[in-house]
């Protein structure tokens, strides 16, 4: 899967994808990232990228033409394989399932937003859809790009070592819905300042520890994301 970001702090990407599974994956050819300088799509001397807000106020408003330009140059065919999406605040909520679904195309564009905002010609004539990757305003959509394409490049076939386990975890719960979150995970040493991990885990008895796993995973969910174990439970009784 191509991976397109476009911005105009091409630079940031360095970090977050030369680290990890998202650094292996394109190592291992099974992903490509292209960063693309939304400056490269200017006309002017100048190199602008943003201009005042029409009706006033503060901040700057990215501009849609270079952002329509470079758009344009990188698929320069539109299909349902390729799709373009705007990173901002007023985007969905991007969750596992929108993961998944994007994890299925050939090709993805994400536009970074800046400053005050993009030109809404972006949103409502060039993007497919507008994600948001939670209810709080980043500088940019370069950190929110960063996010989306590590959810979506860990759920291609062979990026992980274990795919089993891109499927186990939590919000793994499959096309229909949301999951369980993940289950308590403990390691060596087993009692740790006094602190013992759970007897169970250490007994090799693989049944309880399945059920132990289950009813664990069940309490934590209830305990942070009440809402979440709601949704699983209307699930499993259906
Ligand atoms: N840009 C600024 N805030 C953002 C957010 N929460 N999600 C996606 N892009 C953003």
């Amino acid at each position: 899967m191509v991976f397109h970001v476009l911005t105009i702090f091409p630079d940031f990407f360095r970090g977050p994808f030369e680290h990890g599974v998202v650094a292996r994956a394109a190592a291992a050819g099974k992903i490509r990232l292209e960063v693309h300088d939304l400056r490269n799509w200017t006309t002017d001397r100048h190199r602008t990228v943003d201009d005042r807000p029409f009706g006033g106020g503060e901040g700057m408003v990215l501009k849609a033409e270079p952002i329509f330009r470079a758009a344009e140059a990188i698929f320069p065919e539109r299909g349902p394989a390729r799709r373009i999406i705007l990173m901002s605040p007023q985007g969905r909520l991007f969750d596992q399932a929108a993961a998944r679904r994007l994890s299925r195309l050939d090709e993805l564009l994400l536009l970074a937003g800046r400053y005050e905002g993009v030109d809404e010609r972006v949103a409502e004539r060039l993007a497919d859809e507008e994600l948001s990757i939670g209810d709080y305003v980043l500088s940019g959509g370069e950190l929110a790009a960063a996010v989306v394409i590590d959810a979506v490049a860990r759920l291609l076939d062979g990026v992980l070592g274990n795919q089993d386990s891109a499927l186990r975890e939590s919000f793994g719960g499959g096309a229909e819905g949301p999951g369980l979150l993940d289950c308590p995970q403990y390691t060596r040493p087993a009692g740790f300042r006094g602190w013992q991990a759970p007897e169970v885990l250490l007994s090799g008895n693989h049944e309880e520890v399945r059920r132990w796993r289950l009813e664990a995973a069940i309490e934590k969910t209830a305990r942070m994301r009440p809402e979440l174990l709601e949704k699983w439970k209307s699930r499993v009784e259906r």
